[in-house]
Parts: structure tokens; sequence; C-alpha cells
């Protein structure tokens, strides 16, 4: 790796900017990091967003839920991506039980943006609540709907959400709000790709897609998943990008292009 895709007009990303490649029908790709080590490597890639998940339980810490991540493991690993990188937006995940109120969520979300150094914090479900005071604090917020993993205790299972039309309305209905709360971008997890679509064409926010189809604004995934080096089996929406890769960099680069040319999903990893 080296350092020659970046020059003296290189800049953090905004949130005005990730909104200014939505209005012109550009795609926004974003991979998960967890590290400075593949958060620059990411990063030189060109990929435009790197989300520090709470999926780091799993693919990390090797545990078999997200729900026993911590937020100070969340600003553990969030300050390593944010140290390293010079252009890509930086989010992080408020992990399980970080915003059972909004008093909280303000609370841990400050954590995660001064000791972390994200620019914006992600939650999942329809809290309304929470999004709203956060931004009326001046913090960026990504909702996240569709499947959530934080409540996999209730849904038994990680399959594919809003297939009943009474499913897909109150998605919609829910993305309508977390709009009008206030958040900047929307996560669609594991939801039909027409049903994306028509979200994606309704919100003036970015919506990116995990198993959520092409149509979306933007498609992100599991970093390993994506490298094939998960400790658990490939979600068949995600894709091994190391398969025609001779480089890990390389593979990043696949996929950071396959996304910007709308390749990426096809039928195939779609619902
Ligand atoms: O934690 C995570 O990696 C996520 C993605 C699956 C969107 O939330």
């Amino acid at each position: 790796m080296n350092q020659t895709n970046y020059d003296s007009t290189t800049k953090l990303l905004t949130v005005n900017d990730l909104l200014a490649m939505k209005r012109r029908g550009e795609k926004i790709s974003c991979l998960t990091a967890y590290d400075a080590s593949f958060s620059a490597l990411i990063d030189q890639t060109g990929v435009d967003v790197m989300l520090v998940g709470d999926s780091l339980g799993m693919v990390v810490q090797g545990h078999g839920t997200t729900l026993p991540v911590t937020v100070r493991d969340m600003v553990y690993h969030a300050r390593c991506v944010s140290n390293a990188r010079h252009r890509a937006f930086v989010m992080a995940d408020l992990p399980f039980m970080s915003y059972s109120t909004p008093a909280l969520a303000a609370k841990n979300a400050a954590k995660l943006m001064q000791l972390g150094g994200v620019q914006m914090v992600k939650l999942e479900g329809p809290r309304y609540d929470c999004v709203q005071f956060l931004v009326d604090q001046g913090i960026p917020v990504c909702g996240h709907l569709g499947l959530l993993p934080q409540l996999i205790n209730q849904l038994g299972n990680y399959k594919v959400q809003g297939k009943a039309p009474a499913d897909a309305a109150k998605i919609i209905a829910d993305a309508h709000q977390l709009q009008e709360a206030g958040a900047g971008m929307l996560v669609l997890e594991c939801v039909p790709a027409a049903l994306a679509k028509e979200i994606s064409g309704q919100l003036s926010i970015p919506v990116i897609g995990i198993g959520a189809g092409v149509d979306c604004d933007g498609q992100v995934l599991v970093l390993y998943d994506m490298l094939n080096i998960g400790i658990t089996k490939r979600p068949r929406f995600s894709k091994n990008f190391m398969q025609n890769a001779d480089s890990i960099e390389s593979a990043i680069l696949a996929y950071h292009q396959a996304v910007k040319q709308a390749q990426f999903p096809s039928s195939q990893e779609s619902f």
C-alpha cells in the first residue's frame, strides 16, 4: 500500500458530500472497519464510508451475536479506525442497550464522537425519540431498519424482513419518520430489493443497503465477509471479492468499483 492516492486537496467527506452523491446519482460505497490497518487500506481505495459496526462482536470478538458489545469496545475500535483515515466518512454503531433513553443515547453518542472521532452514530429501529434528541444537539444519526441484529432474541433468526405487505408498509412509514426526526442517512438490511428501491426513491437522505438490492443509494458489507475470512458462514447477500483478486487491496477496490458501477449486488445477492 502506498500514500499516492492522497493529494493536497484530500479532505474528510462530510454528511453534505454524501447527500450530494445521492442527489447526483453517484453510488456510495461503504465497508465495515474495526482497526487502523484496514482503515488505512480501505481509505486508500477510495471507499466513501467506513462503518465501525457492532458486528465486531461477532467477527472480531468471536461472540455469537452483537449483544455483548459495549460502548467502551465501540469507542476503542472507532478511535483505531478514525486515527488512520484521511478521506472516508466514519460512523459507528451505538451498541445494544446504549440508547434505551434519549439521554443515555446522547451520553454514549458523545463518547463515540469525542473519544472515538466518528462523524455520525447509527442506531437500530424506529427510535425517533433518540434520533430527534441527538440531532437537536448536533449529533448526526444514521437509522437502521429491516433486519435488526440487536433484536435477534426477539426475531429468533436473521431472516429477510418486509416480505408481507403490512411489514413492508411499516418499514416505509418508519423510514419516513426517521427522516422527519432528522436522520441523515438510513441503512436497510435484508429487505426485498423492490421495497428498498421504493424507499430509496422516496427519501431525500442516502439509503445504504445490505442485502437490499442494487437500487439503494449505496451499499455496505461486513469487511470480513467480503474478504471471505469470517468465522461464520458468509450470508447469501454478501460476496467473496477475494475470489478473483490477488491481494486484499484489489479485492476492496473491486468491491468499491462494483458498487460505484451498480454491478453489486446482483440478483444472486438480492431478495
Ligand atoms: O454492525 C454492522 O456491521 C452493521 C452492518 C451489518 C450494517 O450494522
